[in-house]
Formats: C-alpha cells, sequence, structure tokens
C-alpha cells in the first residue's frame, strides 16, 4: 500500500477528491438545481417518470466513485501514515452511513418505478421521501465526510 501511494500517490489523492465531488457534487446538484425544474413539469405522469430518470442516472453515475473512494482512502491511510487515528474511523463510518443510505434510495426508487405504472400516489410518496430526506441527509454526511479530509491533513 505504501509502495502503490509512493509511485502514485497524486493520482490516487486526485480519485478521492474527484469522488468526493462527483458523489456530493452530484447529489448538490439534483436537489438544488435540477429538482425545482423537475417540479414545474405537467402533467404528473411525466412529472414522476422525469423525477425517476434523473434519479436514476445520479445513482449510476456515483456508483462506480462510492467503491473509489474507499479504495483510495484505504490506500491513503497507510500512505499518509493515518492508521488508527480518530478521523479515519469518523470517514470509515460516515461512508458506511452514505452507502447504506444510498443502497435504500436505489431499491426505493427502484420499487417507484414499478409503482409508478399502477399506484402513481404512492410512487410520488416514495420519490418524496427520497428527495426530502434521503438525499439531504447523504449531502449532509457527505460534506461532513470532505470537512474530516480536511481535519486528517492536520487543520
Ligand atoms: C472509507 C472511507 C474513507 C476513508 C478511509 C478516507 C480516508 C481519507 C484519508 C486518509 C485522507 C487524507 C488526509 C490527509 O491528507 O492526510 C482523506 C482525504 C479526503 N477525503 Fe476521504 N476517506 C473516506 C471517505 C471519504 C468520503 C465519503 C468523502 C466525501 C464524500 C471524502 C472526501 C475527502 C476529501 C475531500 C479529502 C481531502 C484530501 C486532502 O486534501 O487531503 N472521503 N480521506
Amino acid at each position: 500500500m505504501e509502495q502503490l501511494f509512493i509511485n502514485f500517490g497524486a493520482e490516487i489523492i486526485t480519485l478521492h477528491i474527484l469522488s468526493a465531488v462527483i458523489w456530493v457534487g452530484g447529489m448538490i446538484a439534483v436537489r438544488f438545481a435540477v429538482h425545482q425544474v423537475i417540479h414545474s413539469i405537467t402533467p404528473e405522469n411525466v412529472r414522476v417518470e422525469k423525477a425517476l430518470n434523473v434519479m436514476k442516472n445520479l445513482f449510476f453515475l456515483v456508483l462506480p466513485f462510492i467503491f473509489i473512494l474507499v479504495v483510495t482512502g484505504i490506500i491513503m491511510i497507510y500512505g499518509l501514515g493515518h492508521k488508527g487515528d480518530m478521523g479515519v474511523h469518523i470517514k470509515e463510518g460516515l461512508w458506511t452511513l452514505m452507502f447504506l443510505n444510498f443502497a435504500v434510495m436505489f431499491f426505493r426508487r427502484k420499487k417507484a418505478e414499478q409503482l409508478s405504472k399502477e399506484n402513481l400516489e404512492e410512487a410520488k410518496k416514495q420519490m418524496m421521501i427520497i428527495s426530502k430526506f434521503m438525499l439531504p441527509a447523504n449531502i449532509i454526511f457527505g460534506i461532513t465526510a470532505i470537512y474530516m479530509g480536511g481535519v486528517l491533513r492536520g487543520f
């Protein structure tokens, strides 16, 4: 691990930060820029369909970066000598929370997609839970994880 970091340190840090940017930035963009526009779409069934598609695209976009974050994070622990640091445990905990929350959102969206064919109201309810609570929760966890990156660095 140390050797990997000695040889590719800059690339590993770049991938770690890029993954954080795409995951957290992607969620912020969808929640605060795309969401309002989707709300203005009529009729309702088209609105729900577009919301489902946007969420699907976001989830598949961030999926590989979730794993790149944890792999590069582990390499950085050894490469930068952070083994056993409390900050690392906090980041691992945050990543786990974000991943579990992501997994539940992923399957809830899938369920909402099936529901949208026969029960639009129930599909809307499922999507509301994602956009009102679950996505904002992951944005807050993600910003905290980014902050912990700075704390680990020694600030
Ligand atoms: C298992 C999960 C994770 C581990 C083990 C981990 C580990 C680390 C380590 C060791 C550093 C280097 C600190 C230093 O410079 O000395 C770091 C930095 C950083 N991490 Fe993570 N991390 C994880 C998850 C995350 C997540 C979920 C995010 C954001 C969504 C994130 C964003 C960042 C950022 C922005 C930095 C700053 C890089 C720098 O300039 O040092 N990390 N992380």
